[in-house]
C-alpha cells in the first residue's frame, strides 16, 4: 500500500504518478480527493473504476488559479469571476460552459465542467508541480461517507491509488458549495461552507436553489449515502426519548447530540460542537468511527435551523436512513455527493 511521504521529493513523486496516468489521494480545505490528470481520459476512467462510480457522475477538475478558468470553460461570465476572485482558493465549485478540450469521461457527457482551486497548501503544491488540471471526486466508494483524513482513504480505497499525499485532518470536513453558472440565473447545486448570502452579496443579485437531486440513473443509486449503521435524524426535544425506546428495544444506540440535550445514561453518547463549522469538520470522522462500533443505530440531533447550518442539513438528510420510527425525521432519499 502506498505511504505517506516527506515533501516535497514526494510531491515531484505524486505529480509523475498523475503525468504517467496514474491516480493520487490527496488533501483538500474540504475532503481527500482521489486525483488524475482531468486530460487523460483513461486515467479518469481509473478513478470510475477504484469508487464504483456510475459513469454519468461528473468529476470537478482542481485548477492552481483562476488564470486556468479559460483553458477548461469558455463564454466564462462576469460572474465567475467574480467569485473567483473573492472565494479562490476556497471550497466553491463553479460550473461554467465547458472547453472542447474536456473530455467526455471528466463531464458525463454534458456541456458543462466543474472546477475549484481547492485551498491547501499540499493541493496547490501538488497542482503546480504537475501543471494541468487534476480531476477529482472525494476519494470514497460511491455512496459513502467522504474521507476527512488520509487513513480513511487507506482504510477505503487501499491499493487502488498509486500515491498517497497525507496533509492531517480536512480544516472545512465537508464537500464544496457547487454553484451552477452556466445557464440565465445562478443556481446553487450543492450547498457547503461558502453561503448563498456570501454569494448573494459578491454578485448582487439572488441566486436559485432548485438543487441537482433528479437521480441521472434512477434504480442505480442508493437512497442514500451513510454509514452501513442506520442513521436517524431526530430533534433535540425527542432525543431523549426516542433514545429510551431504542434502549427499551434492546438496541445499542449511539448518538451525536449538543452538550446541553438531555440523554438517558446508557445510550453512547458524543457531544458535537455547538457551531456548524466544527459539525461540518467532525462529522463524517464521527460517522466513519461509529459505523465500527456495532451500534444498532446512530441518532443525531437535528441541528438549528438556519443558513449557516444549510450545508450541515443537507448532509445528514442524505446520510439519514429510513429506519426512524415516529417523531424522527428520515432522509428524503437525496443522491450521494
Ligand atoms: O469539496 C469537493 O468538492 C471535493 C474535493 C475533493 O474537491 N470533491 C467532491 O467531488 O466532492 P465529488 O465528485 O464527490 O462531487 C462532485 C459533485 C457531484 O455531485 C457531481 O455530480 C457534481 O459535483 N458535478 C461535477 N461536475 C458537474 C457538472 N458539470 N454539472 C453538474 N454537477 C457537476
Ligand atoms: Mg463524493
Amino acid at each position: 500500500m502506498p505511504s505517506p511521504r516527506k515533501l516535497p521529493a514526494a510531491m515531484q513523486e505524486a505529480a509523475e504518478a498523475l503525468r504517467g496516468g496514474g491516480l493520487v489521494a490527496f488533501p483538500t480545505e474540504t475532503v481527500y480527493g482521489l486525483g488524475a490528470d482531468a486530460e487523460n481520459p483513461a486515467a479518469v476512467a481509473r478513478i470510475f473504476a477504484a469508487k464504483g462510480r456510475p459513469a454519468d457522475h461528473p468529476l470537478i477538475v482542481h485548477i492552481a488559479n483562476p488564470g486556468q478558468l479559460t483553458h477548461w470553460a469558455k463564454g466564462i461570465p462576469p460572474a465567475a469571476w467574480l467569485l473567483a476572485q473573492r472565494y479562490w482558493p476556497g471550497p466553491l465549485t463553479l460550473i461554467l460552459r465547458r472547453a472542447s478540450r474536456v473530455p467526455d469521461i471528466v463531464t458525463g457527457g454534458q456541456d458543462t465542467v466543474g472546477l475549484r482551486v481547492p485551498d491547501h497548501p499540499l493541493a496547490l503544491a501538488l497542482l503546480k508541480a504537475f501543471g494541468g488540471g487534476i480531476a477529482a471526486p472525494s476519494a470514497n466508494r460511491f455512496g459513502r461517507v467522504s474521507p476527512t483524513t488520509a487513513a480513511h482513504v487507506r482504510e477505503e480505497l487501499g491499493e487502488a491509488m498509486d500515491f498517497i499525499l497525507d496533509g492531517g485532518p480536512c480544516r472545512v470536513g465537508i464537500e464544496s458549495t457547487i454553484l451552477d453558472l452556466s445557464g440565465h440565473q445562478p443556481r446553487l447545486l450543492r450547498p457547503g461552507a461558502v453561503t448563498i448570502a456570501g454569494i448573494e452579496a459578491v454578485l448582487e443579485q439572488p441566486i436559485a436553489q432548485s438543487g441537482n437531486d433528479a437521480p441521472r440513473a434512477p434504480g442505480m443509486l442508493r437512497s442514500h449515502y451513510a454509514p452501513e449503521t442506520p442513521v436517524c435524524l431526530v430533534p433535540g426535544a425527542n432525543l431523549e426519548t426516542a433514545a429510551r425506546r431504542r434502549l427499551a428495544q434492546g438496541q445499542r444506540a449511539a448518538v451525536l447530540a449538543m452538550p446541553a440535550t438531555l440523554l438517558p445514561k446508557a445510550c453512547h453518547r458524543q457531544d458535537m460542537p455547538t457551531h456548524p463549522a466544527g459539525w461540518a469538520r467532525e462529522l463524517y470522522a464521527r460517522l466513519r468511527a461509529l459505523d465500527t462500533q456495532s451500534f444498532d443505530c446512530i441518532l443525531i440531533e437535528v441541528p438549528p435551523i438556519g443558513a449557516n447550518w444549510q450545508a450541515v442539513r443537507d448532509r445528514l438528510e442524505r446520510a439519514a436512513s429510513a429506519h426512524g420510527e415516529p417523531g424522527e425525521l428520515l432522509s428524503t432519499g437525496r443522491q450521494p455527493f
